[in-house]
């Protein structure tokens, strides 16, 4: 079933170019004024030379829209405004409650994409922004698999360069067993920041970590196997803190960035072949078009460095020729930090000149920082990383004390999904690549756009379902108030939302629907007796009542967040 929002703008646009003799774009969306609006006339009529209300007039003229709209105006200078009929929003509504999908349409040209997310590093805490990177991409994963998608989760973790020299000697001067013990504990960047120490003020142990980087290098089994240990360990800790979060990051999706270590060389013979490399004080350098320093001068890309070593963006090359050879990705989305902006477009640009690309499209899927409420990047009191499982502790903690005194049956399960909802509803629902402010109390908030608001809703609705024994199966709809009627409608919005976020990776679009949609359902609630005697109506409204819960249900699922039943 074609959605509202596309059948009226063919319609409109096949009207604008048999009136004019031109393509348009109808530009319609939603209105304050009617149902939707469509403003395309304007643009046309300026294109034209023409009175833009005479445009919108003769727009009418052409069209067909009678058995779908109830009344089609043109208003101030040349908007087109268009009311549903109510018949049609009715049976639409009920075809939506009797719809597994809720009217979301899976895309016509499904590829396989892949979604490299999260991408924390061995032996050192994951910040704020792998926390952002695996919350969003996880949204990502989820709705593009949803939309019929093949998904491929990459979780690039850093696990090789210099740093590991300095790390391994210092498992060896604490020993193993303590070694293992401060990892598995998550005590990351203790670990990290003892080996930094000694590194930076014992000559010695510095010397002997720059000899163990050569070791790791050579293959030596000892030190690969301190350095396997490492990973391990490391990859536990990070397993947990997904696990408490509640994302499909599983074992088996870390590829990380040691798994290309025999395709560098590879990389930089093939892009030695096409010419595209050169020397410069002893590093082999990429010089993509495009990208100019202050000066104007050409930008390098290290490809390997003057000490024959290779780094992040040989990686990087290595991992998209084997995304796009090896997997065979159409798409390859990239949730990384805006600060590496840069990197990514001149490795990309990189690829392009050595025709790397084939068919396939990488994107930088690029996000702000997370603020505190001082509006500094967030920070523990003292200065240092914030630790990730005490951050998503404190969040169920608080959550618990939030629902406290609510009875709800499984209060654990409940804060659990309230508290981990509301930190990554905080992210999904702020504009991307705005940087967000993680403000505990405004989360945790059961009024206003937060993750326990709509939890709640759905809640609410759980119960009335259950007091009324359920919604009748095939239920018909009737529209009998204007407040039922803005429900259907914001309904039958939900597949446009669900597929612009595949589109644009934007999941606060989807947060605003959900929001939009718990609060017209408030309204009707507040208006329109669920339990009534007529029942026709009784039908109708529980009809209502279970699609909008499906619909708050399957929206927060797509965002990675669980909708207790009673809360
Ligand atoms: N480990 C990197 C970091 O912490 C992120 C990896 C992102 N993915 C990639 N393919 N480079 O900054």
């Amino acid at each position: 079933m074609e959605n509202l929002e596309e059948l009226l703008t063919e319609r409109l646009a096949h009207a604008m170019e048999a009136a004019t003799g031109h393509p348009a774009d109808p530009a319609l969306r939603r209105s304050a004024h009617a149902d939707f609006q469509a403003d395309g006339a304007l643009a046309l009529a300026r294109q034209l030379g023409r009175p833009p209300r005479e445009i919108a007039a003769a727009i009418l003229a052409r069209s067909t829209l009678d058995d779908l709209v109830s009344s089609a105006e043109i208003s101030g200078p040349g908007f087109v405004n268009l009311t549903i009929r109510d018949d049609v929003l009715a049976g639409r509504a009920g075809q939506l409650a009797a719809d597994p999908r809720l009217g979301v349409p899976e895309v016509a040209d499904p590829g396989v994409i892949v979604v490299d997310y999260s991408g924390p590093n061995v032996a050192k805490e994951m910040h704020v922004g792998h926390l952002r990177s695996t919350v969003l991409g996880d949204a990502a994963a989820r709705v593009l698999g949803w939309l019929g998608h093949t998904v491929i989760r990459i979780n690039h973790l850093g696990d090789w360069g210099t740093p590991f020299g300095m790390l391994i000697e210092h498992m060896m001067e604490i020993g193993e067993a303590e070694a293992s013990h401060t990892l598995s504990a998550g005590d990351l960047s203790a670990f990290y920041q003892a080996a930094r120490a000694a590194f930076d003020s014992d000559p010695d142990f510095a010397a002997r970590s720059r000899a163990r980087v050569v070791a790791l290098q050579n293959g030596d089994p000892q030190t690969l196997r301190l350095w396997a240990q490492l990973g391990a360990e490391s990859r536990k800790y990070f397993m947990t803190v997904y696990r408490q979060l509640g994302v499909l990051l599983a074992d088996a999706d870390f590829q990380g960035e040691s798994r290309y270590n025999g395709d560098l060389a590879g990389v930089v013979s093939a892009l030695d072949g096409l010419g595209l490399l050169t020397e410069s004080d002893g590093a082999l350098c990429a010089f993509p078009a495009g990208f100019a320093g202050r000066d104007g001068e050409p930008l390098p890309l290290i490809v390997r460095k003057s000490d024959g070593g290779f780094g992040y963006p040989a990686t990087d090359l290595a991992a998209l020729r084997s995304r796009v050879d090896g997997l065979g990705a159409g798409r390859l989305l990239y949730f990384v930090g805006a600060p590496q902006r840069q990197h990514f477009e001149m490795v990309f640009q990189v690829a392009r000149e050595a025709g790397w690309l084939g068919g396939a499209s990488p994107e930088h899927i690029a996000f702000g920082s997370v603020l505190g409420t001082d509006g500094k990047m967030l920070k523990t009191r003292a200065g240092g990383t914030v630790k990730l499982t005490e951050l998503l502790t404190e969040a169920v903690t608080r959550a618990e004390a939030a629902i406290g005194g609510r009875g709800v049956p499984d209060p654990a399960a409940v804060a659990r999904a309230v508290g981990i909802g509301a930190v990554k509803y905080a992210d999904l629902s702020t504009d991307r690549i705005k940087d967000y402010v993680f403000d505990w109390d405004r989360m945790l908030s059961f009024d206003g756009n937060t993750a326990p608001y709509l939890q709640y809703a759905n809640a609410r609705i759980q119960s009335i379902l259950r007091t009324a024994g359920g919604a009748p199966e095939n239920g018909t709809v009737v529209l009998t108030n204007p407040a039922e009627r803005a429900l259907a409608l914001e309904l039958t919005g939900f597949g446009a939302v669900v597929t612009r976020a595949g589109e644009t990776l934007e999941f606060h679009g989807l947060a605003t629907y959900l929001f939009g949609l718990a609060s017209l359902f408030s309204k009707f609630y507040e208006t329109s007796t669920v339990l009534v005697e007529d029942r026709a109506v009784r039908g109708s409204r529980l009809t209502l009542c279970a699609a909008t819960a499906r619909t708050l249900i399957t929206g927060l699922g797509l965002l990675g967040i669980e909708a207790p039943e009673r809360m």
